[in-house]
């Protein structure tokens, strides 16, 4: 299987004055074409330092990251953007919707930025796709916490990426929501969409087809 993203040796240094924070200690982390991987581990473990550096918003201190072949290290940040735009969609815990736009026009809004026609087909096909075409044209304070997620997961894949990262995209929602978003990511990656979760919740990690466990900013399992 072709691999989308490949890692090795990554570091990541925080400084705090004299100190000096190992977010991530040479992880070696890859990510295959079609894979649903999860990422777990405990509070301040390195799992949203690890996505961030797997997604080029943030760069490695060592270490050398491929995206689609291509060597990250020594790129300037509008190489960065162009990678990041062109490859990969992301999921937060807080959705970060605008509260002045549709459901809609929330999903449209990355073509606005990679340049792309509007295609409103695309749009209503990515509305379908997250289960939310009969509330396109709600804005985020009319919608439910699940729906807000859907929403956020529409915006991720309307350049249609070659993967989606998502941060503890169920952190905000309660059980039964949470399960539904998952079920949403299983059917996305039955339809070919390659998936890197951070989640605290085991029995969502279960879910994907394999699970990392980071600890103290080292892979451990
Ligand atoms: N901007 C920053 N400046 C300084 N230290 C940071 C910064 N961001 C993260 N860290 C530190 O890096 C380590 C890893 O943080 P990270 O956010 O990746 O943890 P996490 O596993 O995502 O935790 P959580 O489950 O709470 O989200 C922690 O010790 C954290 O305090
Ligand atoms: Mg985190």
């Amino acid at each position: 299987m072709k691999d989308i993203i490949v890692g090795q040796g990554l570091t990541k240094i925080f400084r705090r004055g004299s100190e000096e924070i190992y977010a991530l200690r040479d992880v070696d982390f890859s990510v295959g074409e079609g894979d649903f991987l999860s990422i777990i581990g405990p509070s301040g473990s390195g799992k949203t330092a690890l996505l961030n550096v797997l997604g080029c918003l943030d760069t490695p201190d060592g270490g050398s990251l491929r995206l689609n072949g291509i060597e990250t290290r020594g790129m300037k940040e509008s190489g960065l953007v162009k990678l990041r735009r062109e490859n990969i969609g992301f999921v937060f815990q807080q959705f970060y919707l605008m509260p002045t736009l549709t459901a809609r026009e929330n999903i449209e809004l990355p073509l606005l930025f990679s340049h792309k026609n509007k295609n409103n087909n695309r749009i209503d096909d990515v509305l379908k796709m997250v289960g939310l075409a009969d509330r396109a044209d709600h804005l985020p304070g009319q919608l439910s916490g699940g729906e807000m997620q859907r929403v956020a997961i529409g915006r991720a894949l309307i350049n249609d990426p070659r993967i989606v990262l998502a941060d503890e995209p169920t952190g905000n929602l309660d059980s039964a929501t949470s399960q539904m978003i998952f079920d949403l990511f299983l059917e996305l990656n039955r339809r070919g969409l390659t998936l890197v979760v951070v989640t605290h919740n085991m029995d969502l990690a279960k879910l994907t087809s394999k699970t990392y466990t980071l600890r103290d900013g080292q892979m451990v399992g």
